[in-house]
């Protein structure tokens, strides 16, 4: 778009604002959203890279020819400016959709009188206790769509998505550990590649039809998971990680992300990782994610690494070099300014060339061309015609709901305290600083929601008599305990509402404790010893916690953990505890009639004494030697408050591996099983040198029978691991290699099929990084069921 159309659609918006004042409520958004290669513009439209039936290598090479040394070196940077002379707009790569689309960033433009918000769906942690993939896609699918309305609408310069977030939450004090699929690769791997196809606008299978939805990005790569610690922060902070962490630890989920997910970005984190900071690194930017994984797409920064190259860590001399290794290594947008202010002196003193420059502009404007950018008028592409009555459409609202239903784990519930029949809820006391505060339901990176229902106001609408007390902050500093107990006396029922907010973690501000912040427990404790009857306890947090106090004191009959569940949080957890739905809340139609809780932990819920443990220490595996207990379910050696993967139901579940499930695997292979060094009584099979095409036959397929025994209907994910016979030499306790949510009616079963590779999901990884199939026993778990199966020469 040229002057001309900045200008007009200036006036347009005026003039859209005055009648939006004059002529409330009648919402009208029409704009024309920032395109290249307009028709209507004859100096334009001749151009070669505006042709759109020539392949997109040709139109960028085509672009990027007739740029200027200088026009290029401003494309570099996350705001790029205008080259009008060509039509080309400005761009905008920085936007966020961690759990629906995003104000952080500068290419979403929400407006109060227009488009005032989206759809804010749980925080991730939340999310990933479903373990059910297809909401995660659906997620995506959503989120894209909502971002293609909001660029329709013009109100996006830019469709470039620095979301999901695939680290590995391998400390449970990371403040950002919230906005993960959790501690497990196999987990973060399938939300990756479900999340990321739904937001592209591919399959669920990951056909690409043509044009990208929008773009994501898997972040931050990798090995980050600790931003400031104890005087560690993440700028400077240098991740030792073994070849065998990093190989069956951080890398499958950006692997999984780029592979499988085709996900257009991949971001390099502000760490360094074995002495290299991660965005210098061209054996980890070119050499891996793109030529090894076949990223097709950009690299972009975090922002700022690059500058920090230099400011903080001192790798580089000057802020020439920093540049030159970031763009030599594989960065292809850096977030910040400091290309286009420092890559001019960069070039005349040698460290970077023309040649570096016209790679990171070919990646950036290939990818902004697969979005559809410079096909003239966005109203024909094929998502031309999405309306902006998509963003915060019922069925997203809906679909926000059952996220945080299916989230929400039950931790306790002694005696089926839960759920309460509402009928004899005559009373009803809801005490707690996470009751009644909608920034605690939408956790970080969140956008303006369509619209929330806090717990308090949810539970207000099903209870006539219902009576709040905040009790404390969530700091646990200011308390207001009599009050509280107070109220616990006077009527039937307690429920508390408490856990951390973003004051407590976030974003460069990692725990220092797993227990409650301040007051809490004593306030949960006087509140359970004051009431009638044994009290309900809910926890909003991303983070784990160390409630034993609260799972050992018989007055507190129930748990339950809800992440940051959202804008429709408070109708979720309102539903789970009464073990019903409300349709009339939100003044929306729920299509859903699912009233169980069925999440599962995605994260190990430590002991404060994990604590001692530097959160620097990167290594996953314990030390028995030095008491280093490991980290996460399959390495860690002490007794966690919760395990990951656990969850109770309303329901009674049982599982029966169906008869006829292969038990042994022949390896019909000229190769002989290996001793392995300082393991001299396994034999193993070196999966590199079985190759692809043996590795394609060694199928396994394992089929579940799963049962409700009732009373009640439930969603319900089934979780498969894998087992060794041993923990010896590295390898892990267990090792999740699958898993399915299936909804049963009370008394219902189904059969749930998982198709297996040996090589894939039986193997694993020695200390040098290579990685093994061991000859013998293998064992497939669920549930309380096991099923050995044997690997044959
Ligand atoms: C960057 O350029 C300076 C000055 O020409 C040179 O001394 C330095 O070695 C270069 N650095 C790299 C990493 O190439
Ligand atoms: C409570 O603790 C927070 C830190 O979590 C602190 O910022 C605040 O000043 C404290 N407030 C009081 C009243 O002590
Ligand atoms: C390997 O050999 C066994 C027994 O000879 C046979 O049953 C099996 O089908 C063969 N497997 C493959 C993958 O060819």
């Amino acid at each position: 778009m040229g002057t001309r159309g900045l200008i007009f659609s200036s006036a347009l918006l005026l003039l859209l604002l005055l009648l939006l004042l004059l002529a409330q409520p009648v919402l009208v958004v029409s704009a024309t959203p920032p395109f290249a290669c307009d028709p209507a513009s004859p100096s334009t439209r001749s151009f070669r890279f505006c042709q759109t039936t020539l392949p997109i290598d040709k139109r960028v090479s085509d672009l990027i020819s007739r740029l200027t040394l200088e026009e290029k070196i401003q494309q570099l940077d996350d705001e790029t400016p205008a080259i009008l002379r060509l039509g080309v707009p400005r761009y905008n790569w920085w936007s966020e959709a961690l759990h629906g689309v995003s104000s952080w960033g500068n290419g979403i433009h929400f407006n109060p009188l227009t488009i005032p918000g989206a759809t804010s769906f749980p925080q991730v942690i939340l999310t990933a206790a479903s373990f059910n993939p297809d909401l995660w896609y659906r997620i995506g699918q959503a989120i894209g769509v909502e971002a293609r309305a909001l660029y329709n609408a013009a109100h996006a310069d830019g469709l470039t998505f620095w979301s999901p977030n695939v680290n590995i939450f391998r400390d449970p004090r990371w403040g950002r550990g919230q906005e993960t699929p959790g501690e497990d690769p196999t987990t973060a791997s399938k939300y990756a590649v479900a999340f990321v196809r739904g937001l592209q606008g591919d399959s669920p299978t990951g056909e690409r039809s043509g044009q990208l939805m929008a773009s994501a990005c898997c972040k931050h790569f990798t090995a980050y998971d600790l931003d400031d610690w104890n005087g560690n922060v993440r700028y400077t902070f240098d991740a030792r990680v073994t070849a065998q962490d990093m190989e069956d630890t951080f890398q499958p989920p950006f692997r999984s992300c780029v592979e499988q997910g085709r996900a257009t970005c991949v971001m390099c984190s502000y760490n360094r990782v074995n002495g290299v900071p991660t965005c210098a690194d061209y054996n980890l930017l070119t050499k891996q994610a793109k030529k090894a994984w076949g990223l097709d797409g950009y690299i972009a920064s975090d922002c700022a690494a690059v500058d920090y190259l230099y400011g903080a860590t001192h790798y580089a001399q000057t802020l020439e070099e920093a540049v030159g290794y970031a763009l030599k290594a594989g960065v292809d947008i850096n977030c910040g300014k400091v290309m286009s202010q420092h890559v001019g002196s960069a070039i005349q003193k040698g460290n970077v060339s023309e040649s570096d420059i016209d790679r990171a502009l070919f990646n950036a404007f290939s990818l902004r061309m697969k979005l559809g950018l410079f096909n003239g008028n966005p109203q024909h592409l094929p998502s031309g015609d999405i309306p902006p009555s998509q963003v915060c459409s019922t069925k997203h609202k809906n679909l926000a709901l059952q996220a945080a239903q299916d989230g929400i784990v039950l931790l306790k519930n002694t005696d089926n305290t839960l759920p309460l029949a509402r009928s004899k809820v005559t009373s009803l006391g809801v005490i707690g600083p996470n009751a009644d505060a909608p920034p605690s339901l939408l956790g970080n990176y969140n956008g303006p929601p369509c619209e929330v229902i806090t717990p308090l106001a949810a539970l207000q609408y099903s209870v006539d008599y219902t009576r709040f007390a905040v009790g404390c902050n969530v700091a646990g500093n200011v308390t207001e305990i009599p009050r509280a107990v107070h109220l616990a006396r006077s009527v039937d029922y307690v429920i508390m509402f408490m856990g951390l907010d973003q004051d407590q973690e976030r974003e460069a501000l990692d725990r220092t404790d797993l227990v409650l912040p301040g007051m809490q427990q004593t306030l949960i404790s006087k509140v359970a010893e004051a009431a009638k009857k044994p009290i309900i306890l809910v926890l909003l947090s991303g983070g784990p916690l160390d409630i034993t106090f609260a799972k050992n004191d018989p007055r507190i009959g129930a748990i339950l953990w809800a992440g940051y569940p959202g804008e429709a949080g408070g109708t979720a957890i309102s539903s789970i505890i009464f073990g019903e739905h409300n349709p009339g809340l939100l003044h929306a139609t729920y299509l859903i009639d699912l009233v169980g809780a069925g999440g599962k932990l995605p994260v190990t819920w430590y002991p404060q004494d994990f604590t001692k443990v530097p959160m620097t220490d990167m290594r996953m595996r314990a030390d028995p030697a030095t008491g280093y207990p490991g980290r996460t379910y399959r390495f860690y050696t002490g007794k966690p408050v919760y395990q990951f993967g656990y969850g109770l139901s309303y329901s009674k579940y049982s599982y029966e591996f169906e008869a006829g499930a292969a038990t042994s695997i022949y390896l019909n292979n000229s190769l002989s099983p290996q001793a392995q060094r300082n393991d001299p009584n396994t034999l193993s099979y070196d999966i590199a040198s079985l190759g692809f095409n043996t590795c394609g036959e060694l199928k396994i397929s394992a089929t579940v029978g799963v049962k409700n025994h009732g009373p009640m209907a439930g969603r319900h994910p089934v979780l498969l691991f894998s087992r060794w016979p041993s923990t010896e030499h590295g390898r892990p306790v267990k090792q999740l290699v699958g898993f399915q949510s299936v909804h049963l009616e009370a008394g219902e079963s189904t059969k749930v099929e998982f198709s297996l590779s040996a090589c894939e999901h039986l193997s694993r990884v020695m200390d040098d990084g290579r990685r093994v199939l061991d000859k013998g026993s293998h064992f497939l778990i669920v549930g309380d069921k096991e099923h050995e199966i044997s690997i044959v020469a």
